[in-house]
């Protein structure tokens, strides 16, 4: 009898849980193979205060998913998130694979952090469920491992102000990664990702690119078809790269048709601005500054396809430098 009340007890708790949308703690009960991989985590790492002294011990007690930065699923209590993102904290050390107990784990964000330049870890790539990596401006050094490539489900990637870390060759390992959405390696050193532009293409869903300050090698091959060639694109940014024109137009004005915001600033494009920017209907920002440009003659007059782009519907910036 006490058994059946039981039941209908824990079944009306779970219905509220249902109905009210209220964390229910009881169903989040950290599991604790997650707690112990969490801690072993904690263990491989130091974290300090930001003036580098006192050792924070930043999760302690049972029910690791009310630890800072853990988040669990609600009903399941597994972890899902683990979000130590600008915590202002120094951390330094080497990553334990630990984090592979983690079996849900779909997002990753060790962002603004100090890693004191340790490697990337290379099981990283072995974290099949993730959707979002963030590791930006954390002070990693080394290579980017290939083996990211094998994070199918991954949308978002960022990689970006860690600038001693680089591609050992190509970036054939994120042409796997068709569900991206956003890919930032800004500052990091690609001069040896050859064909990056065709990689690029790969990528059916990809919104938001930023390869500023990457020291991109030119696009040396225009024979490959471009009909493949991503429509996605709203947000590009290929600034600080010394890139001449030739490396640049003929894939950009064949990606270009939504984008929203361009920075090619600090590169090396010369000649008359082509006409083809007044084609980006859907533009609002456009950064052009710090480039070898000349004005052509009928752009001098006014009267060329240029003088379009200052009129489209949506623009809020046009930044020409000081040349103009
Ligand atoms: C950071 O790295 C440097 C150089 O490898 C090392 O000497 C130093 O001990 C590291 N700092 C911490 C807190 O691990
Ligand atoms: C990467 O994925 C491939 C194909 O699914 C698999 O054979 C390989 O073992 C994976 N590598 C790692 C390190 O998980
Ligand atoms: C970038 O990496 C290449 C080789 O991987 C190296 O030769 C070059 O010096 C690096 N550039 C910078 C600015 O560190
Ligand atoms: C373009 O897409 C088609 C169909 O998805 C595919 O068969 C073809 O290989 C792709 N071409 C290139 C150059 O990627
Ligand atoms: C797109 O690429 C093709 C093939 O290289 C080229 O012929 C065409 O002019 C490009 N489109 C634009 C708008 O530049």
């Amino acid at each position: 009898m006490s058994s059946m009340r039981s039941h209908k007890l824990v079944l009306f708790f779970a219905i509220s849980c249902l109905l009210l949308q209220e964390k229910c703690t009881d169903a989040s009960v950290c599991k604790e193979s997650e707690r112990k991989a969490l801690l072993e985590f904690q263990h491989s790492l130091q974290a300090m205060d930001s003036s580098g002294d006192g050792v924070l011990s930043f999760w302690v007690g049972e029910e690791c998913c009310l630890w800072n930065g853990v988040y669990c699923n609600r009903f399941t209590g597994y972890v899902e998130k683990l979000h130590l993102g600008y915590q202002s904290v120094v951390v330094a050390g080497t990553v334990s694979p630990s984090l592979l107990k983690l079996h849900h784990l779909t997002s990753l964000d060790f962002s603004s952090n100090d890693f004191n330049g340790s490697l990337i870890p290379e099981f990283f790539g072995s974290l099949k469920k993730l959707k979002l990596l963030d590791l930006s401006n954390a002070n990693f050094r080394g290579p980017i491992p290939p083996l990211l490539g094998n994070l199918s489900m991954l949308e978002t990637l960022r990689l970006g102000g860690n600038g001693r870390v680089f591609s050992v060759g190509k970036l054939e390992w994120l042409s796997h990664l068709s569900r991206l959405k956003e890919v930032d390696l800004s500052f990091t050193n690609l001069s040896n990702a050859n064909g990056w532009s065709l990689i690029i293409n790969h990528l059916p869903l990809l919104q938001k690119l930023n390869l500023r300050d990457c020291d991109l090698p030119s696009i040396s091959s225009f024979s490959v078809s471009l009909t493949n060639s991503s429509t996605s694109l709203n947000t590009l940014d290929l600034s600080h790269n010394n890139l001449p024109s030739s490396a640049i137009y003929p894939w950009l004005f064949n990606v270009s048709s939504n984008l929203v915001s361009l920075d090619l600033s600090s590169n090396q494009l010369k000649g008359p601005i082509p006409d083809a920017f007044g084609n980006m209907l859907a533009i609002q920002e456009l950064y052009l500054s710090d480039n070898l440009f000349i004005l052509a003659e009928n752009q001098v007059r006014g009267d060329s396809g240029l003088n379009e782009i200052g009129k489209l519907p949506d623009i809020n910036i046009l930044d020409l430098g000081e040349f103009f």
